[in-house]
């Protein structure tokens, strides 16, 4: 076939984020190769099937011949790889365990940049997680070369990965949490939860009101990892950059004020229990990103809020309490 367009790999491309960036992705002019196991199902998928700069792989990243086997053969050769195909979250991480928790997280990365590495792809992007850094030491912002002090599995994972890649010149971003509408869109992500919580329920049930964490929009992390595209080369010396916005830094408390200004017969109540998750309280300089490659985040929390509320109003996800809208039966509140 010839055409020359540009091909790149999106693992995972099946999630939450991944569905939207393959969307982004074939919007810009990509083909785009999805490999994913379709953990929570392939609805995401189902709009890029007749779109023939698509295609999809059922196959596993953990399989060592996993990215051979995926690329079709009449297409050209991928110039760029994102990875995000893994256990996703402290409690999913928890659940599996952790011994599985690294095959899924940190062996299988390996296992994919080897394999990038031999088909000579030039790009791998990762996306790990703020929650690598644990929490902020006397209320200053973490950097990029902050100590790391993670507090969950999942971060752990997350750290070994990073190790591997980051000598091996991939490009890594630390994101801060995502909340939005996605063709996968995830419930068990603090802001969705608790727009979900109150919209359903009418309660919100608050743990640890005052923690402070750092948000962004996904449609935001996907103009980020774009980035990596389009705006990194030999000149930037550590691919390696928290992706998020200082505009998202909020305490859950003020989050909760902002949605119950959405949904005001809400009722709440707030508990101090600790428990041994990722109770982090941080906050994240985004300096670097916003420096360096010229990132800027578009969409407020509150608009955010404000989207969920109206996806759900509109009945657009049929049973936002389903399953297959959480990485995990854990509640994170
Ligand atoms: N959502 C967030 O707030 C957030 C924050 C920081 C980092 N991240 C990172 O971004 C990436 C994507 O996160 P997400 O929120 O889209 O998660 P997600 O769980 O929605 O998507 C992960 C996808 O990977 C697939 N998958 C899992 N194991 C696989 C395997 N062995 N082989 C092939 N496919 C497999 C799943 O089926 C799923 O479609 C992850 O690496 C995650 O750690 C997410």
């Amino acid at each position: 076939m010839t055409t020359d367009k540009q091909h790149i790999v999106v693992t995972g491309g099946a999630g939450y984020i991944g569905s939207l960036l393959t969307a982004q992705l074939l919007h810009l002019g990509y083909r785009v190769t999805v490999i994913d196991t379709l953990l929570f199902g392939g609805e995401s998928l189902l709009t890029f099937l007749s779109n023939p700069d698509f295609h999809f792989s059922k196959s596993d990243v953990t399989d060592s011949r996993c990215l051979k086997n995926a690329l079709r053969r009449d297409w050209p050769k991928p110039f760029a790889l994102f990875h995000l195909a893994g256990i996703v979250g402290f409690p999913a991480c928890q659940a599996i365990g952790n011994q599985a928790a690294n095959f899924y997280n940190v062996d299988a990365t390996k296992n994919i940049l080897e394999q990038s590495k031999t088909l000579g792809i030039e790009k791998f992007i990762f996306s790990s997680t703020y929650s690598v850094y644990g929490m902020s030491l006397n209320g200053v912002s973490v950097k990029e070369d902050s100590p790391l002090n993670p507090q969950s599995l999942y971060a752990e994972t997350k750290i070994k990965a990073e190790e591997i890649l980051l000598p091996a010149k991939a490009i890594v971003f630390r994101l801060a949490t995502l909340y939005g509408i996605s063709p996968r869109t995830r419930f068990d992500l603090i802001i969705n939860q608790f727009v979900l919580d109150a919209f359903t329920k009418r309660e919100l049930l608050i743990y640890q009101r005052g923690y402070t964490r750092s948000f962004v929009h996904v449609r935001d992390v996907i103009d980020g990892l774009l980035l990596a595209l389009t705006s990194l080369d030999e000149k930037n010396d550590q691919h390696l950059y928290n992706l998020g916005t200082e505009d998202g830094t909020f305490t859950k408390d003020q989050i909760v004020q902002m949605v119950i200004k959405r949904l005001p017969d809400t009722f709440v109540e707030y508990k101090d229990l600790t428990f041994g998750g990722d109770m982090r309280d941080i906050s994240v300089s985004f300096e670097k990103i916003t420096h360096e490659l010229g990132f800027k985040a578009k969409v407020s929390v509150d608009e955010g809020i404000k989207e969920v509320v109206n996806t759900l109003r509109l009945g657009l996800i049929r049973e936002p309490n389903h399953i297959r809208y959480r990485n995990s039966q854990f509640i994170v509140s």
